[in-house]
């Protein structure tokens, strides 16, 4: 039997939005993809296999091909590289904004600029570009706290409707990027599977065209 075609879904807030993206391309799990603690289900195609990820580990499992397509946030995909693999739709799901933050009302340090991001390869490209020298400091979450207590003096991060930043006493400054997540084809898939993978990409097509 070939082999079957793994779709890598990410899971949390993205899975929220793909669930019914996924009915309206006729793509149905056997079982609820949000209550088992399964990470690999069938679908009612027998050569389709879903898997639900964290959505930091698409990329990863799309560039080494153990899956043959994903669906991926752009700043994940920016912030891994999106190596080995094809954008080939933009799903228009879990839209946001990729920028830098400052606190309301503090002018810019004429010192060394320290920048807290979950995103340290594009907080690292997007200053290089300005002309900026900056300390890039990781987080895995909850940047607003970074200048609050000091550790940053701006964070890069998603903004969606500003509320976290106003929580926290910060304003959005610069946009580095429009953010929606996009379907992937890992480039072995694309190369050796096409005949599969196309008509998924249709059903997908389809389905946003419905949708809009
Ligand atoms: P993990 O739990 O694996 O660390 P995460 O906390 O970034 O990941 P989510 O909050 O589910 O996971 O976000 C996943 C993706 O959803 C982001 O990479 C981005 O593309 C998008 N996203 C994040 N925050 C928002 C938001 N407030 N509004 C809309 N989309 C968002
Ligand atoms: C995301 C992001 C911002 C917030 C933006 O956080 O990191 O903090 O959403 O949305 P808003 O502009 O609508 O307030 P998330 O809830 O994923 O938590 P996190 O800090 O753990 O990433």
């Amino acid at each position: 039997m070939n082999k079957p075609l793994i779709i890598a879904l990410s899971k949390g807030r993205i899975l929220d939005d793909t669930l019914p993206l996924l009915a309206a391309a006729d793509i149905h799990p056997l079982e609820d993809l949000k209550k088992s603690r399964k990470l690999i289900f069938d679908t009612n195609h027998d050569h389709i296999k879903l898997i639900v990820i964290r959505a930091t580990d698409v990329p990863t499992y799309v560039e080494y091909g153990a899956a043959d397509m994903g669906i991926s946030g752009k700043d994940v995909l920016m912030e891994h590289g999106a190596r080995e693999m094809v954008e080939v739709l933009d799903l228009k799901i879990a839209c946001c904004r990729l920028m830098t933050a400052k606190v309301k009302g503090v002018p810019r340090t004429t010192g060394r600029l320290k920048v807290a991001s979950k995103f340290v390869n594009i907080a690292r490209q997007y200053y290089y570009e300005q002309g900026q020298q900056v300390d890039i400091i990781k987080l895995y979450g909850g940047m607003e706290l970074a200048p609050i207590l000091g550790l940053a003096h701006e964070i890069v991060d998603i903004v969606d409707t500003g509320n976290t930043l106003k929580a926290n006493g910060m304003i959005p400054d610069q946009l580095i990027a429009d953010i929606s997540s996009r379907l992937v084809v890992s480039r072995s898939a694309m190369k050796q599977k096409l005949s599969t993978i196309q008509p998924i990409i249709d059903r997908f097509k389809a389905a946003l065209a419905h949708n809009n």
